[in-house]
């Protein structure tokens, strides 16, 4: 990982040549439950790109991104991330290739006692296991390096020693995405990253998502009820809808009135 944005900076035509996740007839009914969440969905991400994921509560937004790295086990579909079959991998096989993806959910998930530097260590966990990785204290000074690096760019370098449950919200999410850049992942999956944050502190980690995609080339998918972020920080927008994916377009083409719409 490299602090120095300017030497980040990819030509978003050539990134966009590339496809980094691709699904196709993705479906998925819960144990119990008569109806599925969804079913036959296909679309593909290209590198590089921001696809912004809408639908009304209980549309199964959640369960496809989470399917899309099988965090929870679809029924049926081919998954190929990053140019590799994750719906065909299993063991410590899937755990490699899922953590091409780093996660950012509503809810930070930052362990509220340890420091914001141990917090953001722990992404390396992804790739070493063991100690190390638990305090930032026993850290390898490359990691520990690293993770101040993943700080940086997330603007939070000044709280590194500072405990995460004295962070504000906005803050904890920083750090929550440090967290997922620390594994270095090549795709970001962020579910409803702002539901918790004031309107100033969302669209300003919305801004950040975006200079990520742009600086380092990362792929964002990106969940979201705010349909002026779906619009303003994505290059597609997909919609989930009588448990199919009805919506596949690019936002330039969709207003807030056509958004709001798809949810009528
Ligand atoms: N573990 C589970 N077991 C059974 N049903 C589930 C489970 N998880 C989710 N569901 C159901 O699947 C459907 C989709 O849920 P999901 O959380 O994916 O929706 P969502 O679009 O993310 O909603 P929201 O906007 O409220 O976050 C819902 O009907 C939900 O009740
Ligand atoms: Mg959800």
């Amino acid at each position: 990982m490299n602090s120095c944005a300017e030497s980040l900076t990819m030509p978003r035509s050539v990134l966009a040549t590339t496809s980094q996740l691709k699904v196709s007839g993705l479906a998925k009914r819960f144990d119990g439950c008569s109806q599925s969440v969804f079913s036959d969905v296909n679309f593909t991400i290209s590198t590089g790109q921001s696809v912004a994921l809408i639908g009304a509560n209980g549309a199964g937004k959640s369960t496809l991104l989470r399917c899309c790295a099988r965090l929870i086990e679809p029924d049926a579909g081919s998954i190929i991330l990053d140019g590799e079959a994750l719906s065909s991998k299993s063991g410590s096989e899937l755990r490699k290739a899922r953590n091409r993806v780093g996660f950012v959910f509503q809810k930070h998930c930052l362990v509220p006692r340890l420091s914001a530097l141990t917090n953001v260590l722990h992404g390396n966990l992804a790739h070493r296991s063991g100690p190390r990785n638990w305090l930032q204290g026993f850290a390898r000074q490359e990691d520990r390096g690293r993770a101040m690096d993943c700080l940086n760019q997330v603007g939070m370098a000044h709280v590194a020693d500072k405990r995460c449950d004295q962070l504000s919200g906005g803050q904890a999410q920083r750090v929550a995405i440090a967290r997922a850049l620390m594994q270095d992942p090549k795709m970001l999956f962020a579910d409803e990253p702002t539901a918790s944050l004031d309107p100033q502190s969302g669209d300003d980690i919305m801004e950040l998502f975006s200079s990520l995609v742009k600086v380092r080339g990362l792929t964002l998918f990106f969940v979201s009820h705010h349909i002026e972020h779906a619009l303003n920080y994505s290059d597609r927008i997909l919609g989930l809808q009588e448990r199919q994916l009805l919506l596949d377009t690019p936002s330039q083409s969709e207003s807030l009135p056509s958004l709001r719409a798809f949810y009528a």
